[in-house]
């Protein structure tokens, strides 16, 4: 409930006067019947116009008391569900951004835009419903049984005895309906797994023709989800028939025993009209009440999942950090028998004891094969992921003890997944800093050979980039992103094959670059192309999570089994690229 609190103090006034004017609105609905059998029974029994229109016009007043009442009942139920539901969806989100990789992992993308988008209307439809019908409903009931008490005590009777039988048949419905609720959610949660996943990555399933297969995918989740969702459903729409199966024969109770009444003249017709109203408004008001309790049990359930991102164990935080105020000055880097595994429960190390010394200022190059554990160990560098065993120090401190802003601020990463946004050229590249002036922008966009071809087109740096920059090359991509991180003037940049969409000769000018424009910042390469390090001031050759060999390129090339295979398996084909 924590979640809600800070809205529901900000908005307090909607949260009294919505529930306030639905209650006034209700009051109106107990006098318009009254006000009726008065015109039958008394000025259409008797003739008496004057008495019918002072009395009609009462009634037109009511209803139009109760217009302004019900609008402004809504409007307050609405203003206070919606504001609810933004704060909570935006501490959601700031939430997600303090997530780990690993917290993204445990949750999955698709979960988590579910819970921020579909829970969260959910709360804001019960919140809305409850405004509007939490305490206007128990009075519509109580004060339509009171009312038709008083109008014929032995007809009342009846009402008494449906009342509870159908709050019972109710109950049973939500009962059944509750869980089947759950279990459409989750699939929700799969549909949007997937939707994210296909429609990020349109460009390969055209490449590889997978549309039919993904259609089918796609179609057996939907089905799932149909199915799902009209077991769920079809419960919840028990109620309207229920309700209006009780409404029936209830009246027709009311009309049989009335008639007799009415017969033998112990009961005037005006007041039959009357009861049936009240009998109707009291069976609405226990629809109204049972709606509020089935959307409160998808709510419920809707509030667990919202609840399990807001308290979610942050794995990687800066909390506990004893060196908060530390800077980055070099960016002398050491690995100390450093073992990590993405799964907690695998016995498998991803990474296995490894020991290194990056010194500062130096240019690293990492190769080894796919899956080696390149991308894993440099991650542990910015923190993107924690070691398990062993630790990283940055200039001789454990990277757990610096603060997380200042160690990102100071290593720029380029990862191999590395995307660009929506918006300009220039609004790209000042994610790397905010206030970079053009030159600068110039100067980073130079090294990463980004500038000549950003230069071509019409709109130089302010050119629109579309979503994932999707309208430029890969190799431009890399480039622009390369530059995005220079701009951040980091003391260790690590690039993860970031490159590899970059011709041999450019990619050749960005290393040249490099090392005359970037001394004395710590440079980690990891590349595909041995020529892309060859010329590094030490190489790290990664096998299977282990360090086979580290030293320059003749040192590996006379001593390192595995970087010789590589190396003589890209020879014919480097030399004719250079
Ligand atoms: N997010 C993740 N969750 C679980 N396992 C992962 C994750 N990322 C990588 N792995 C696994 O860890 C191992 C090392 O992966 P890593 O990405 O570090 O390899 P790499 O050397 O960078 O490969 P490549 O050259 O293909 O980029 C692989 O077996 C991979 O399957
Ligand atoms: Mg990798």
């Amino acid at each position: 409930m924590s979640k809600y609190r800070d809205s529901i103090k900000k908005y307090f006034y909607c949260f009294i006067l919505g529930p306030f004017f639905m209650v006034l609105e209700a009051c109106g609905e107990f006098i318009l019947p009254f006000l009726n059998v008065n015109i039958i029974n008394k000025g259409a029994a008797t003739g008496d116009v004057d008495y019918i229109i002072k009395n009609g016009l009462l009634m037109l007043l009511v209803a139009l008391g109760m217009m302004i009442t019900g609008v402004l009942g809504a409007h307050f139920a609405v203003k206070g569900s919606a504001h609810l539901a933004a704060d909570v969806r935006q501490k959601t989100f700031v939430q997600i951004q303090k997530f780990s990789f690993a917290n993204i992992d445990d949750f999955s993308t698709g979960s988590l835009i579910t819970r921020i988008t579909n829970d969260i209307t959910q709360i804001q439809t019960f919140a809305q419903t409850l405004l509007r019908g939490v305490f206007r409903s128990p009075v519509m009931l109580i004060g339509a049984i009171c009312m038709s008490f008083a109008l014929n005590p032995s007809l009342a009777i009846i009402i008494c005895i449906v009342v509870p039988i159908l709050a019972i048949a109710i109950a049973c419905i939500i009962r059944v309906a509750s869980p089947r609720y759950t279990l459409m959610q989750k699939q929700i949660d799969a549909l949007n797994n997937n939707i994210n996943e296909t429609i990020t990555n349109e460009y390969v399933i055209k490449s590889f023709v997978r549309e039919e297969h993904e259609k089918k995918k796609f179609g057996f989740i939907n089905e799932e989800l149909l199915e799902k969702s009209t077991r769920a459903l079809k419960m919840m729409i028990l109620l309207q028939p229920l309700s209006a199966l009780a409404i029936n024969v209830t009246t027709l109770a009311v009309v049989w025993i009335a008639g007799k009444q009415i017969m033998i003249g112990s009961m005037e017709l005006g007041t039959l009209t009357a009861f049936i109203t009240y009998l109707t408004q009291v069976l609405t008001a226990l629809d109204f009440l049972a709606n509020i309790f089935l959307q409160g049990t998808r709510a419920a359930a809707s509030d667990r999942r919202i609840s399990e991102v807001l308290h979610a164990d942050i794995d990687l935080h800066d909390r506990n950090a004893s060196m908060k105020e530390k800077e980055i000055e070099k960016g002398d880097i050491i690995f100390h028998n450093v073992s990590f595994r993405y799964f907690k429960k695998n016995t498998d190390w991803v990474l296995e004891n490894i020991s290194l010394h990056i010194c500062a200022g130096e240019t690293v190059g990492i190769v080894g094969s796919t899956g080696s554990g390149k991308t894993t160990l440099v991650s542990m560098i910015p923190r993107l992921y924690d070691a398990d065993e062993g630790c990283v120090s940055v200039d001789g401190v454990d990277v757990k003890e610096l603060s997380l802003q200042n160690l990102r601020e100071s290593v720029a990463v380029v990862l191999q997944k590395n995307t660009l946004f929506s918006g300009t050229i220039a609004e790209n590249l000042r994610w790397g800093k905010e206030d970079a002036t053009d030159e600068e922008l110039v100067w980073a966009c130079k090294i990463a050979q980004a500038d000549e071809f950003v230069s071509r087109f019409p709109d130089g740096y302010e050119t629109e980039l579309e979503q994932g920059g999707s309208n430029l090359s890969g190799g431009q991509r890399q480039r622009l992103c390369i530059a995005r991180a220079l701009l951040k003037r980091p003391h260790i940049l690590i690039l993860d094959d970031s490159t590899s969409a970059v011709d041999t000769a450019t990619d050749a000018r960005i290393r040249k670059a490099f090392l005359e424009e970037l001394k004395g910042m710590t440079k980690i390469i990891i590349a595909q192309r041995i020529n892309s390090v060859k010329e590094a001031d030490k190489i790290i050759v990664m096998d299977d999570g282990k360090v086979a060999g580290c030293g320059t390129h003749a040192e590996l090339i006379k001593s390192c089994v595995p970087y010789q295979e590589i190396y003589y398996s890209q020879t014919d084909k480097e030399g004719a690229d250079e």
